[in-house]
């Protein structure tokens, strides 16, 4: 729990910095899972900072984000591949062939394939070193919605109502979100080595209440993490005010 989400996102910007410096003294790549929203931000924006101040690298990193909305192009306003492009690609010394996010423009009977093959490719590089995440108001992770399996795999998935209402604004009005998304699945996210889930502001306390003190139950998948062996919660104190 930290004083404002700017400290929290200070911190834990370092601690992604650690990981890329730890595997590029190795001699490997970093493989980060990487979360799009309002949440991650400050952290994206920390992370521009220590490459231009700091001479942070980027060059050994690989990214998989988590989710994309379908059927959204990668230049739409609220693709989450122009988000990624905006917020950080765009700023550091990144190669956007290492990049990866989920193809919200493919037809239907080719996501099955898609999804399967982005899950492998993130098992052939050894699995995820370091997963961002953020919270949905309905405790969704990534876009697993609450009934998603613990066991769940990348696909595509139909978004909640909850979802939807919160995008609303984004796009527009409510018949203009999308219906669909593609996430990666619960299971993917729970092997990565270390998982930090982001939530800011007295709007998420009450969820973020009941993933970490209520039951592990599949109508909020984030209570999932409960059981992941090195996740850490990072909160400012607003979203914090209601734990125990
Ligand atoms: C985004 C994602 C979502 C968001 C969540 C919180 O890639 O996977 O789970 O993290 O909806 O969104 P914000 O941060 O906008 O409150």
């Amino acid at each position: 729990i930290y004083g404002s989400a700017d400290a929290a996102s200070r911190a834990v910007a370092e601690e992604m910095a650690r990981i890329i410096r730890q595997k590029q003294s190795e001699g490997r790549p970093a493989v980060l899972g990487l979360a799009t929203g309002s949440s991650p931000k400050k952290v994206y924006a920390e992370l521009i900072r220590m490459h231009r101040q700091e001479g942070l690298s980027f060059r050994n990193v690989i990214t998989f984000n988590l989710d994309e909305y379908h059927s959204l192009g990668p230049d739409a306003l609220q693709s989450y591949h122009r988000f990624m492009r905006e917020q950080l690609f765009d700023h550091i010394d990144i190669d956007p062939a290492k990049c990866h996010i989920p193809d919200g423009t493919l037809p239907f009977q080719e996501v099955h394939h898609f999804c399967q093959q982005y899950e492998q490719h993130i098992n052939d590089l050894g699995g995820l070193d370091f997963q961002l995440l953020g919270i949905g108001r309905n405790g969704h992770i990534g876009f697993n919605e609450p009934g998603s399996h613990v066991n769940s795999r990348t696909r595509l998935i139909t978004l909640d109502q909850t979802t939807r209402n919160d995008a609303a604004t984004e796009f527009g009005g409510l018949a203009n979100v999308p219906r669909k998304a593609i996430t990666l699945g619960v299971r993917v996210i729970m092997q990565a080595k270390r998982v930090v889930l982001l939530a800011w502001g007295e709007h998420k306390a009450a969820i973020v209440k009941q993933a970490v003190e209520g039951p592990v139950t599949e109508t909020l998948p984030a209570s999932y993490l409960q059981g992941h062996p090195n996740v850490q919660f990072v909160l400012d104190e607003s979203c914090a005010a209601s734990l125990t």
